[in-house]
């Protein structure tokens, strides 16, 4: 199968050792890739967010299935030139991408069809927004969201009222150029946050979805959920606490309507909807819709999936998607990310890499190799992965493996899965207190 992978991150890396691993055989092609996806297939000279290069390509080149990773060549349309040639896109249409791309479009839909999330007013003039934020009446933080794409910094929780009134402004200012021209004012959400994940083949005619199992993500930068937001620092999965009809839930109160709605406003899906989730005392509430798999979160799922990648993908894209489940390995795993000294302001780059003999799986997010070394050429530079029998083996497993990876000021969080490893043990559910 020839397959042409959009995007240069870790989920990029981890998407294609799992399509070269898999029975299928598969010739792979990246735009733009990185030195690591270039040990398994062939890079292009084309940015993500290239579409008319990338479209050039594939018209010449009509590869079997398209994925991609990165938002923003979603939003922009790159599933829909693709598939104006008539190729296979496992991704979706700019409209539908919109769910990401618009967080106020996002909400407006999730009140259409009753998806319970938190109260919020969209705003768009600073007088409106102060004199909202000054009778401000839902509790703090207020959480302030630029409504377009902010490359995950468009959220800020605001823990005064001369914050809040200090970020609006600087939003409705500019800040993130149109993407932050209207600003949702949101009431904080308290609980256990989770990333489900839910592969969804929709149009006319029929409404089909698999969920993938609920993993947990680690936003702050310090251990103790502590410090700066970043893309996140780590991941888990699946989480051991959570019982078969919390699962249930999740379907019932956020996935079935979803994909109902995705249906009755015309909005075809081909590809994943990446769903946050807040697990507050009156249940899960929708954070967000992303259009996109979630980075770490991929690393952790395609440890756990027991599936031939290229053909399962294939079946999303091509619109036949037909069954109720994916094949899972028993057990957890775990991704953990190496971040460059100075991540999240300002990662240092360049810096040598020592790389021992790891036994655990390596996948690069940003990397470049130098005169035969890997450097770092990102926040996230590496994501150190494996998968075990339980949370609290795969922890160990790769507590152990950190030893054979190190440069000067590399950061990383040695409490990933911690929390909900505790939880557990203590018996706990995920109506108790997080
Ligand atoms: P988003 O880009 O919407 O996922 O927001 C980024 C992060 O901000 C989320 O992963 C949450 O940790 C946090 N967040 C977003 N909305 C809320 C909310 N209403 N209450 C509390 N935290 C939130
Ligand atoms: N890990 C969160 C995201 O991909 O948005």
């Amino acid at each position: 199968m020839k397959i042409l992978l959009v995007g240069s991150g870790g989920r990029e890396h981890a998407i294609a050792l799992k399509l070269l691993a898999a029975p299928t055989p598969v010739k792979l092609f990246a735009a733009p890739g990185s030195d690591a996806i270039g040990e398994l297939g062939t890079c292009l000279p084309f940015e993500a967010d290239d579409l008319a290069g990338i479209t050039g390509w594939a018209a010449e080149n009509r590869p079997d299935l398209t994925i991609i990773g990165p938002e923003a060549a979603l939003v922009a349309g790159l599933a829909d030139s693709l598939r104006a040639l008539g190729l296979a896109v496992f991704g979706h249409d700019a409209k539908t991408s919109r769910l990401e791309g618009s967080k106020s479009f996002a909400k407006d839909f999730m009140h259409r069809y009753h998806i319970p999330c938190a109260a919020s007013v969209s705003v768009s003039e600073l007088n409106n927004g102060e004199a909202i934020i000054s009778t401000w009446t839902h509790g703090y933080p207020i959480v302030l969201k630029a409504d377009g794409l902010a490359a995950g910094k468009g959220v800020v929780l605001a823990t005064t009222q001369e914050e809040a009134l200090a970020t609006l402004q600087r939003f409705l200012d500019g800040q993130f150029g149109d993407a932050s021209r209207v600003v949702l004012l949101e009431a904080p959400l308290l609980g256990m946050e989770l990333s489900l994940h839910v592969l969804v083949d929709v149009d006319a005619t029929h409404a089909r979805y698999v969920m993938l199992p609920p993993c947990q993500d680690h936003k702050r930068i310090f251990e103790g959920d502590k410090g700066p937001n970043t893309g996140g620092m780590g991941a888990f999965g699946p989480i051991p606490f959570l019982k078969a009809e919390d699962i249930t839930l999740l379907r019932d109160a956020l996935v079935v309507p979803t994909v109902r709605g995705l249906q009755k406003e015309g909005l075809k899906a081909r590809g994943v909807l990446f769903l946050g989730v807040m697990w507050t005392t009156n249940g899960p509430q929708l954070l967000e819709y992303n259009c996109r798999f979630g980075d770490p979160e991929t690393q952790v799922l395609l440890q756990l999936l027991n599936e031939d990648l290229p053909q399962l993908l294939l079946e999303v894209a091509e619109g036949r998607l037909d069954r109720e489940r994916v094949k899972l390995n028993p057990g957890c795993a775990i991704s953990v990310v190496l971040a460059a000294e100075g991540y999240p302001d300002a990662p240092k780059k360049g810096v040598p890499i020592e790389v021992g003999t790891p036994s655990l799986t390596v996948i690069h997010a940003g990397t470049l190799r130098v005169d035969g070394r890997w450097v770092t050429n990102g926040g996230r530079v590496i994501n150190l992965c494996t998968h075990a029998g339980n949370l609290a083996s795969a922890r160990e497993r790769v507590e152990e493996g950190m030893e054979s990876i190190h440069w000067p000021g590399m950061q990383y969080r040695k409490d990933i899965g911690l929390r909900a490893l505790r939880h557990a043990e203590a018996g706990r559910t995920v109506r108790d207190a997080w």
